[in-house]
């Protein structure tokens, strides 16, 4: 591929507008092959040179970014001597080098992206740099009057863990007595959602994931199916995790 100015390159796959990338390059926050460039003229290769925005490489066009509506029974793996997995989704010949971000448990729903970009995978996944998740539930059982309240504050599981604050929202009831909430966490603790309203005195009976940093669960993708994300899409991502 042909050479490209820096900041022109990093303003077209997303990351600020010219004079904003032509910001970070002068304060060293961008760099060629491991090496800081101060220089918003300095031509480079998208496909040829890594070129990493605060240490997240700036995306290259082979990379796959797949949108999964996670259906219950499978898991979040790549390969399982005795489980379905979330790759086993995808026909054979796509599977290569691809990997979901992050887990959901076997039994939830909705929105799984699945990449063979293991640095983006890392970056959405690392604690540094959390991207918010948004989830809805239904909760049987006697969930506390305050469970929005202890959300805010940060619940403390039955083991003693602190989590960090969180959001709750209650959106109704459903015939036989469940309540129906929507979750938004700041982190990504191992069965989180189910182990916070246990510690307020619910069950979740079903959680499904509905968001992840920018990206939405698309309403026309069925069950058990996926789509490549737009590039808008990808650039949203790689802009949350900067
Ligand atoms: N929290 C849970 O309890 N389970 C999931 O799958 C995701 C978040």
């Amino acid at each position: 591929m042909a050479q490209e100015r820096l900041d022109k390159m990093l303003a077209s796959r997303g990351a600020g507008s010219r004079k904003e990338v032509g910001q970070l390059i002068r304060l060293g926050r961008v760099t060629i092959n491991g090496q800081a460039c101060r220089d918003p003229a300095k031509k480079a290769d998208p496909e040829q040179d890594v070129v990493c925005v605060m240490g997240v490489p700036l995306r290259t066009r082979k990379e796959r970014y797949f949108m999964l509506n996670k259906p219950a029974g499978v898991i979040s793996a790549t390969e399982d001597a005795t489980q379905k997995t979330v790759l086993e989704l995808f026909p054979a010949s796509e599977r290569t080098g691809l990997a979901p971000v992050g887990r959901l448990d076997k039994d939830t729903l909705g929105l799984l992206l699945v990449t063979d970009d293991g640095a983006l995978n890392h970056a959405l996944t690392s604690p540094r740099r959390h991207v918010d998740k948004r989830y809805a539930a239904l909760v049987s059982g006697s969930l506390c009057a305050d469970a929005a309240e202890r959300f805010a504050a940060g619940v403390e599981l039955r083991d003693g863990t602190r989590c960090l604050p969180a959001e709750l929202v209650v959106r109704g009831q459903t015939p036989d007595g469940w309540t129906e909430v929507e979750v938004v966490l700041h982190e990504g603790k191992y069965h989180q959602v189910k182990r916070m309203i246990a510690a307020l005195g619910g069950h979740v009976e079903r959680l499904e994931r509905l968001s992840m940093g920018p990206l939405t669960l698309d309403p026309a993708l069925e069950r058990g199916s996926y789509r490549a994300l737009t590039e808008e899409e990808i650039e949203t991502l790689f802009a949350a995790c900067r």
